[in-house]
């Protein structure tokens, strides 16, 4: 698995440290407002792990499952797995793995935002602007890294379902996905 990997773009440690402050500043900013994290799954499952156990307010968590299928003339997407939680009026942080075109959070935003919350924002591990879809206007409130237009793999984020586990974030060699 790891000879697939042609280098390592974000290091256990790189990931840990920028995880730490992240939660630092989620619990600065949500102190006194019991907020609800919800995790679009599955890339996500790593970084909620690390960053939720390091925030140190009350707080609850959730999660959300969208799946997106190739219709005729365009990319559709779904809701898989609803949230469970009744959000309505409360303070919701969307927790994602990637932030790529932006038509998956853009998705998951108006889907949770129909829900009423009292506040909406969006904390994303990791940012790829240069692919951002020029209709989508969102931005991130958190994000942890910034990174280039490569495909990553690792810590939660698959390449056909494999990498996942992964402990750190790397780059894919072009000839393990061609
Ligand atoms: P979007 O393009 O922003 O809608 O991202 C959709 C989904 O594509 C993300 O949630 C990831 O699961 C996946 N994705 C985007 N870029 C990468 C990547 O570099 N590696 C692995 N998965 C990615
Ligand atoms: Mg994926």
């Amino acid at each position: 698995m790891k000879e697939n990997i042609k280098e390592v773009l974000l290091s256990e440690e790189q990931l840990q440290t920028r995880i730490r402050e992240l939660a630092a500043q989620l619990s600065e900013d949500y102190a006194g407002k019991d907020p609800i994290f919800v995790g679009v799954l599955k890339g996500v499952v790593m970084f909620f792990g690390d960053i939720v156990k390091r925030i140190d307010i009350p707080c609850q968590i959730d999660f959300m499952w969208i799946s997106s299928y190739e219709g005729t003339e365009s990319k559709h997407m779904t809701v898989k797995k609803d949230i469970s939680e009744d959000i309505r009026g409360r303070h919701v942080v969307i927790l994602e793995d990637i932030f790529d075109t932006g038509n998956s959070l853009d998705f998951s935003y108006k889907h949770l935002l129909e829900k009423e919350p009292a506040s909406l924002k969006i904390c994303t591990l990791l940012d790829k602007p240069e692919r951002r879809n020029p209709a989508v206007t969102l931005q991130a409130d958190y994000v942890g890294f910034t990174i280039p237009n490569e495909f990553v793999v690792g810590y939660g984020l698959d390449f056909n379902e494999f990498y996942r586990n992964l402990p750190f974030i790397g780059v894919l060699k072009p000839e393990a996905y061609q």
